[in-house]
């Protein structure tokens, strides 16, 4: 029988410790054995759950019991996480997270550790919920060059720009709902503003490249600017407005960023609706493959928990464990080449025309609505700097 312990009985500490319990028999064939919680670790008691007579406040009493093997850390945030992770690695425990915020900081560090004690760190669940994708991307296609990777990282923007685009609802009633859901965020801030699919494709270009990349050097937009008409310009052109993570990798500098995309609808990016998510990933001599499924959420989350743990179960540290360092140097977001939709109030419009190389240019209800040539983020910058220009809208092409 395996002890273990959750820390954390939120949204994600909830789903694993109700799989563990509803699905016992399963995890059992998989992992080779019973697994039992022991402990579950949370400030708040819950007096009328089933598991209330297994909850505790104090980690030490986790750390230095020597009969739990695997500590679960899903609580998010870096603080005390960090610490409680050292402090389970270094006991000789076996450590399973879905918090991609401590992955993004700290992953290497973590796996040091855990390689120099003989134990695992896995995290499965920190990117893309409950879709198998960083396993397979380490064991099955880790052998390949990977050119791009790029993918649909959080599943309540995505739920919210479906629910907004497809269903007419206001952004704060969507926002709302992806709550209630238990799709968002403690600080739903973290989803609408890129920075959760920040640390997601961070997470991902450490894999492919094995450079971790800090998030502040990562350019990163999110979802609160996109207006109706922009989504307007998006149908009529046939194209779907996405937030897309992306790493392109040069093979010495990884280029990594997060921002909306008018992705064509022709593409199997546009079809991801609601809380799943995707990540393409282009390879040689692969190919593409894409990885699909509900990105957010008790249950999908917790699925990936699980198959962490009874991957570690059944073959401890017998499996394929990425290997990252920390990296100062990214390339510099200037030189991200794309076509550029650019609104602009039409009282700019005898500037754009006169600066920018544009390859349409309408004037709407007001606005002057620009598709650029390919240039870079370098090049369009001095360009609307010269002309005097801001932008009111700016959402970037994938062809
Ligand atoms: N808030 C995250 C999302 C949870 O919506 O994708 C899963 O990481």
């Amino acid at each position: 029988m395996t002890k273990v312990a959750i820390l954390g009985f939120g949204v994600v500490g909830g789903g694993a410790a109700k799989l563990l319990t509803d699905n016992k028999n399963e995890v059992a064939a998989l992992a080779g054995g019973e697994v039992e919680i022991k402990y579950l670790l949370d400030l708040r008691d819950f007096p009328d759950s089933p598991f209330c007579d297994k909850v505790v406040h104090d980690f030490s009493v986790i750390v230095n019991d020597p009969e739990v093997s695997v500590v679960m850390e899903l609580m998010g945030g870096s603080h005390p996480a960090y610490e409680y992770t050292v402090a389970a690695l270094r006991a000789g425990k076996s450590v399973i997270t879905s918090n991609k915020e401590v992955v993004a900081k700290y992953g290497d560090e973590f796996l040091k550790i855990a390689r120099e004690m003989g134990v695992c760190y896995r995290f499965e669940a920190a990117v893309g919920g409950g879709i198998p994708v960083l396993s397979p991307m380490i064991s099955c296609i880790g052998h390949n060059k990977v050119n791009e990777v790029r993918g649909i990282l959080n599943g309540t923007t995505n739920f919210i720009l479906t629910e907004m685009f497809t269903y007419g609802k206001s952004f704060d009633d969507a926002l709302l709902d992806a709550k209630a859901r238990g799709y968002a965020e403690a600080d739903p801030s973290a989803d609408i503003l890129g920075t959760d699919a920040c640390r997601k494709i961070a997470i991902l270009t450490a894999l492919v490249t094995g450079k971790l990349i800090p998030t502040e050097k990562i350019h990163t937009e999110g979802i609160v600017g996109i207006r109706a008409r922009d989504v307007s310009f998006a149908t009529s052109e046939g194209y779907t407005i996405k937030l897309v993570g992306r790493c392109i990798n040069d093979g010495e500098s990884p280029l990594a960023l997060v921002a909306p995309f008018l992705v064509p609808t022709t593409s199997s990016l546009s079809g991801v609706s609601g809380v799943y998510n995707a990540v393409q990933v282009i390879a040689d001599p692969l190919g593409d493959v894409m990885f699909y499924g509900q990105g957010a959420g008790a249950g999908a989350t917790a699925s990936a928990v699980i198959g962490d743990l009874c991957q570690v179960l059944r073959s401890g540290i017998h499996y394929s464990a990425p290997v990252f360092e920390k990296c100062s140097e990214a390339a510099d977001f200037n030189s991200f080449v794309c076509r550029h939709y650019l609104a602009f109030s039409a009282l700019d419009e005898g500037k754009v025309r006169a600066y920018l190389k544009t390859a349409s240019l309408s004037l709407d209800g007001g606005e002057c609505c620009a598709v650029t040539l390919p240039m870079s983020e370098g090049a369009l910058k001095s360009a609307l700097a010269e002309a005097g220009v801001i932008p009111i809208s700016h959402i970037r092409f994938i062809d």
